[in-house]
């Protein structure tokens, strides 16, 4: 079946390189054009101008089945994430802002890819190989998500890519394909206190299968750490629909990482059997999130890591999480290669974000499901281990997965 395919739909190649400037041009496709079968496509139009004066790009990417995921090169943001709902109508599933000085000015993570180490690093503060390196700090006394600059704040250089079936992929069937968008970032030696010289790229890929695809890659020219991640606040009745409390959701973890007040693993490795933390088999989040349970009083709410049960150290990607709304009968699967998954239900939105069209996002009105390493593995030597050295490759693969149900 698959050989049949590749002979009758060779495939359609269209790099188009260049950096961000180069790139940008307007994005005249109509929806008709784009809702009809072939490869998903990749267009581009200008977006804005940091507040160095650099030109920015918003990345248009569509499926044959109507999905619609836009993302940018600035902070790898993935802006919005269209999905078509059991009676065909697009939703939003992303919380976000519609202009980039907002995403400029934003303190929440909104879609953005965050790096070069994501979660919490106790006292922004480790060791290795005998030497101590001092980190941004940036919440109170911890470095979260990369430090005051992190990868989310930065301008991603790019190159696009369309092609056509994606051998051994599940979804070879006729019209199967991607639309990529890679992106790449050097990160000096020293910035944000980190060693070494970085270089990370991550191509988001669209496929006509409902996937979006996140691949990370890094090498360093030193000895450091790495754990990167896709920030998405997910709200699969819409980015507007209010409250996430009625998804249910589903992880596969047995175990998770309890944590002190200020969200740094204590080391435990506690089993969730009996507590608010067994989401096993699927469940509705607001089932048992006010419970009188210290760790939900930590986190105000899930602000976790959970172990992946099925996480081998292989490479493998596997299935991690699973959610759902019952008003749109949206579902998402989450697969990742990572072993953690730090679940977060929003419990930081408090209406003072305004985003899309002006909607004023409030408490836990989105979720995130961030596939990574656990939070401060860099002092925890008995986690897995995020040590990226010369001459190795950081490899991370997650998918999110959407149908109707
Ligand atoms: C992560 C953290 C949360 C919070 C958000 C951003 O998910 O675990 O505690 O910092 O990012 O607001």
């Amino acid at each position: 079946m698959r050989r049949l395919l590749l002979l009758t739909l060779p495939a359609l190649l269209s790099a188009c390189g260049g950096d961000r400037g180069e790139t940008a041009r307007r994005d005249s496709r109509s929806n008709d054009e784009a809702s009809s079968p072939g490869p998903p496509t990749i267009t581009s139009e200008f977006w804005g101008a940091t507040p160095d004066g650099d030109s920015v790009s918003l990345y248009t990417l569509r499926n044959a089945s109507g999905m619609i995921v836009q993302v940018s090169d600035w902070g790898g943001i993935v802006t919005r994430v269209l999905v078509p709902d059991r009676d065909g109508n697009l939703v939003d599933v992303v919380l976000g802002h519609d202009s980039l000085a907002a995403y400029v000015a934003g303190t929440t993570y909104f879609g953005a890819i965050v790096g070069r180490y994501a979660n919490r690093i106790a006292g922004g503060r480790f060791e290795l190989d005998g030497t101590t390196y001092e980190l941004a700090t940036n919440n109170g006394e911890n470095h979260l998500h990369g430090g005051i600059r992190g990868f989310d704040k930065v301008l991603w250089k790019t190159f696009t890519v369309q092609s056509g079936p994606i051998p051994g992929s599940p979804f070879d069937v006729p019209g199967a394909g991607r639309a990529s968008l890679i992106l790449s970032y050097v990160s000096e030696d020293g910035d944000q206190g980190y060693p070494g010289q970085l270089e990370a790229e991550v191509t988001v890929t669209l496929t006509n299968g409902n996937e979006l695809k996140f691949d990370y890659e890094v090498t360093t020219d030193a000895p450091t750490v790495v754990n990167l991640t896709h920030h998405g606040y997910w709200n699969l009745g819409g980015h507007d629909s209010g409250s996430i409390l009625d998804h249910e959701l589903e992880l596969r973890a047995s175990r998770f990482t309890p944590v002190d007040a200020g969200l740094i693993p204590t080391g435990e490795l506690r089993h969730v059997e009996g507590t608010p933390f067994d989401f096993r088999t699927p469940t509705r989040i607001g089932e048992r999130i006010e419970a009188d349970d210290e760790q939900l009083g930590s986190g105000g709410g899930y602000d976790h890591n959970f172990m992946l049960d099925d996480w081998t150290g292989d490479g493998a990607l596997r299935l991690a999480a699973r959610l759902r709304d019952p008003t749109t009968g949206l579902a998402m699967e989450v697969l990742t290669t990572e072993p953690g998954l730090q679940f977060y239900s929003g419990n930081f939105l408090d209406g003072s974000d305004v985003g899309k069209a002006g909607t004023a996002y409030g408490h836990r009105n989105g979720l995130c499901l961030e596939t990574q390493h656990f939070p401060d593995s860099p002092n925890r030597p008995e986690f897995p281990s995020t040590v990226l050295r010369p001459g190795e490759k950081y490899e991370s693969t997650t998918v999110y997965q959407f149908r109707t149900e």
